[in-house]
């Protein structure tokens, strides 16, 4: 992804009437606008047109500001930046470096797919920096492109899936069917940092096994979340959660989405699944215990399939009488 740092195009008389190149043709415009006699310091070398007589310091400096004019012209002379931070700064035609530094990142996995996508695209909304994983790395970048252009302001790039893991400040979403959820996790293994948190949205859908998405099938771990516990270290925080938010209803930017999620597993990944997914716009988290509550969780999801293919919606769950979210989060922390 870096690019090398050509040297900027030689600015001098001699190139003008020679070359064919689009550095040439740059640097005869510069030549045919710049004041007579006018030169810059490039390399340390002084840098004259000969045919002409030289002329005042003014039109010295200007003949400078030109030539640096023509130089940001060159689309080889950006130095190699991390694909987040380019995007930024290009994005609008203003810098956010530093805005797009402060940035958290958040990491997808499968986040090219349905969950995923619609995910990264309301995580970046929120606020974060995404970074979309996928096996492919032109998957992962097409999809990032996508994202950039669903949300403004949005900061997205692609990654391979360990990278993904690697990039991710703390948390890491796991969005990839049942089918593939332990291969996945294996394959990112290496790449994990002890305080990171893996938060799993994982469904034993019976599709897995040629079944019905109405039907889930039993993992030996008792749900798809303790499955992950058993493929990943200890020492990564693990949480299991929106089983129940359908992924049309997230890439529809036009709306919040007025619903809850029922969150499971270790106190402290509960506490960042819930910081981070508390910041996307309509959606509140719900502490439902341990990760043992996630078979339970797990389940509801082919009951709202069933609601889903009888009502031809993307039904939800509210739950009602809770406290608010600000007491909620005390009460975690
Ligand atoms: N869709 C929903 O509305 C929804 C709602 C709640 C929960 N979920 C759960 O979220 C998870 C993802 O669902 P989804 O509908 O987003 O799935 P999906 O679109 O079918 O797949 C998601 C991503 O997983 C990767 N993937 C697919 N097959 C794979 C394989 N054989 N091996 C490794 N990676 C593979 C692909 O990424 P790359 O090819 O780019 O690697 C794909 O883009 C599932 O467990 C599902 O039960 C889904």
């Amino acid at each position: 992804m870096a690019r090398s740092n050509p040297a900027p195009p030689a600015i001098n008389s001699a190139p003008a009437s020679t070359s064919s190149s689009s550095n040439s043709r740059r640097v005869r415009v510069w030549l045919e606008l710049a004041p007579a006699g006018s030169g810059v310091f490039i390399g340390g070398k002084l840098s004259v047109d000969r045919q002409r007589p030289p002329g005042s310091l003014a039109e010295i400096a200007m003949g400078c500001a030109m030539a640096i004019f023509v130089w940001l012209l060159h689309p080889g002379h950006q130095r190699p930046v991390d694909p987040m931070r380019r995007n930024t700064v290009t994005r609008r035609g203003k810098s956010r470096v530093a805005e797009c530094d402060a940035k958290e990142t958040v990491s997808i996995l499968g986040g090219t797919g349905s969950l995923g996508f619609g995910l990264a695209l309301r995580l970046g909304e929120a606020g974060y920096a995404v970074c979309v994983g996928s096996r492919d790395a032109h998957r992962a970048d097409h999809a990032a492109a996508q994202a950039r252009e669903l949300v403004d302001d949005g900061t997205f790039v692609g990654c391979l899936n360990g990278e993904a893991v690697t990039r991710a400040d703390q948390l890491v979403i796991i969005a990839v069917p049942f089918a593939s959820h332990v291969a996945t996790l294996k394959s990112v293994a290496p790449h994990w940092r002890a305080g990171q948190v893996l938060l799993d949205t994982t469904v034993p859908l019976a599709t897995a096994i040629g079944g019905r998405p109405t039907h889930l099938v039993e993992p030996w771990h008792g749900s798809a979340a303790q499955q992950a516990r058993s493929a990943i270290g200890d020492e990564i925080g693990l949480a299991s959660g929106l089983h129940t938010i359908s992924a049309a209803a997230l890439r529809d930017l036009t709306h919040p989405l007025d619903q809850d999620t029922l969150i499971c597993g270790d106190s402290r990944a509960k506490v960042a699944v819930t910081a981070a997914l508390e910041r996307v716009r309509g959606l509140r988290v719900v502490d439902a215990g341990s990760l043992e509550m996630s078979r339970l969780l797990e389940g509801l999801t082919p009951v709202l399939i069933g609601i889903n293919i009888r009502h031809k919606t993307h039904a939800g769950i509210q739950v009602t009488h809770l406290q608010a979210r600000a007491e909620q989060r005390a009460a975690l922390a």
